[in-house]
C-alpha cells in the first residue's frame, strides 16, 4: 500500500523490486534484481533509476548505464523498455516524463534496453542508435539555398499541409518505433523525417533524392521493413501516425519512377 503524504509535505513512497538488464558490449547479458525501499511517487522514472544507482554506488557496486539528456520529453535519449513497453505503460509519454505515481507499491518492474538488431547494446540500458544518425545524414536536411526568412505571406503554405509537416516534425528520434516493431523497422521514424521536409516548399526541390537516400541508408543500417503491425504508432511518445509511412512509400516510389524515366529518356505520363 502506498504510504500517505506525511505532514510537512513529504511524498508518498513506494517499495519496488527492479529487474534491470546488465550487459557489456558484445557479451551476453542478464537481469539483476534490486530492491528500492522508498521511491517518492513524485519522482520520474529516471530519478528512480538515479536512486537505484546511488544505492549501488554506496554499496560499492557498479551503477547501471542508461541514456538521458533533456529529461523533458524533447531529446529522445531516454531509451528504456519498461515492463515490455518502450517508454513504459502510458501512451504519449517518454521515459523521462513517466512518474512513479503510475506504479503500485510492492510492484516488480522490469527494465530493458531497446531490443533491435540495428540498435546493439553498448552497455546495460544504453544502445547504439547511430543508425538513425546515418539516415539523417543521408537526407534529413535542406541543402538548397532558400535565402533569408521571407515575409510569411509571400510563401503561403496551406494550413493542412503546414499542420501535417509540423506533426511529423514532432518526432524526437527516440527509436521506440524500432524497439516495438517485430521487424525492427524504422519506417515510422524515416517517414516522419521525409514527411516533415518533403511537404514544405523549402524541402520540395530535394524531395526525390531525399526519399531514396534515406530509405537506402535505413536498409544499409540494418533496420527491417514495415508489415503494417502498427506497434510503432502505438508506442510512439509523440503521436506520429502510420500516415507518414504511406507518404514515405508514395514519395519513394514516385522518386524511383521519375528517376527511371529520366534515365531511359521515355516520356512520363502526361508527357512532362
Ligand atoms: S517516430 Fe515516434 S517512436 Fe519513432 S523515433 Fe520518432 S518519436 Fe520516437
Ligand atoms: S531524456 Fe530527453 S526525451 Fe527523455
Amino acid at each position: 500500500m502506498v504510504k500517505e503524504n506525511a505532514p510537512g509535505g513529504h511524498d508518498a513512497t513506494l517499495r519496488l523490486t527492479l529487474r534491470v538488464w546488465r550487459q557489456r558490449r558484445g557479451q551476453p547479458g542478464a537481469f539483476e534484481e534490486h530492491t528500492l525501499a522508498a521511491v517518492p511517487t513524485s519522482a520520474s522514472f529516471l530519478e528512480m533509476m538515479d536512486l537505484l544507482n546511488e544505492q549501488l554506488v554506496r554499496a560499492g557496486k557498479e551503477p547501471f548505464a542508461f541514456d538521458h539528456d533533456c529529461r523533458e520529453g524533447i531529446c529522445g535519449m531516454c531509451s528504456m523498455t519498461i515492463n515490455g513497453m518502450p517508454h513504459g505503460p502510458l501512451p504519449g509519454v517518454t521515459t523521462c516524463q513517466l512518474h512513479m505515481r503510475n506504479f503500485r507499491d510492492g510492484e516488480t518492474i522490469t527494465v530493458e534496453p531497446w531490443r533491435a538488431r540495428a540498435f546493439p547494446v553498448l552497455r546495460d540500458l544504453a544502445v547504439d542508435r547511430s543508425g538513425f544518425d546515418k539516415v539523417i545524414q543521408a537526407g534529413g536536411f535542406i541543402s538548397v539555398r532558400t535565402g533569408s526568412a521571407p515575409e510569411a505571406n509571400t510563401l503561403p503554405v496551406p494550413k493542412p499541409v503546414a499542420d501535417a509537416a509540423m506533426d511529423a516534425a514532432e518526432c524526437i528520434g527516440c527509436g521506440a518505433c524500432v524497439a516495438s516493431c517485430k521487424n525492427g523497422s524504422a519506417m515510422l521514424f524515416v517517414g516522419a523525417k521525409v514527411t516533415h521536409l518533403n511537404l514544405l516548399p523549402q524541402g520540395a526541390p530535394e524531395a526525390d533524392r531525399r526519399a531514396v537516400a534515406m530509405v537506402r541508408a535505413m536498409d544499409d543500417a540494418g533496420f527491417g521493413n514495415c508489415t503494417n503491425y502498427g506497434e510503432c504508432q502505438a508506442h510512439c511518445p509523440k503521436g506520429i501516425t502510420l500516415d507518414v509511412i504511406a507518404r514515405l512509400n508514395r514519395d519513394y516510389l514516385g522518386a524511383r519512377l521519375r528517376g527511371f524515366f529520366a534515365s531511359t529518356g521515355k516520356p512520363r505520363r502526361g508527357g512532362d
